[in-house]
């Protein structure tokens, strides 16, 4: 992402997804939004489950949401928290992540949307691949 303003797009659009946010049990939600090469905006947000082991956190919802609808080719995740701290991607997330690309930038956001920025690879060096 080249300019500024498509970063603060991008995390708007992500504190916005947190509205959907299924989290009755941690009450701790999550909003991402992911751009694909082309500029497409896919949106996700954590959802939880009684069985805890088998919730989703916002960023894999949001890839998931695009591969299955033929995208591959992403610029950009932002991801966004209801507190001041900027939210952090899982490692699982990260592997989900890094499996599209190490350059994907990934937005880290806070309630207020102030963000901090890095790659993929940044966040998880060394990452697995086949
Ligand atoms: N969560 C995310 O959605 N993304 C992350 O990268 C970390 C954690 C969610 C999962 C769970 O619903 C809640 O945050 C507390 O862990």
């Amino acid at each position: 992402m080249e300019n500024g303003n498509a970063a603060e797009k991008l995390v708007k659009i992500a504190l916005s997804a947190r509205d959907s946010a299924y989290a009755p049990y941690s009450g701790f939600k999550v909003g991402a939004a992911l751009m694909t090469s082309g500029g497409e905006i896919y949106t996700g947000c954590n959802i939880e489950n009684a069985s805890y082991g088998l919730t989703c956190c916002a960023e894999r919802v949001a890839v998931f949401k695009a591969v299955s609808e033929g995208q591959k080719d992403f610029a950009a995740i932002a991801v966004a928290c209801g507190s001041g701290d900027f939210c952090s991607p899982c490692g699982a997330c990260r592997q989900v992540l890094a499996e599209f690309g190490g350059s994907i930038k990934v937005y880290m956001c806070n309630h207020r949307g102030e963000y901090k920025v890095k790659t993929v690879s940044d966040l998880l060096p060394g990452f697995f691949s086949l």
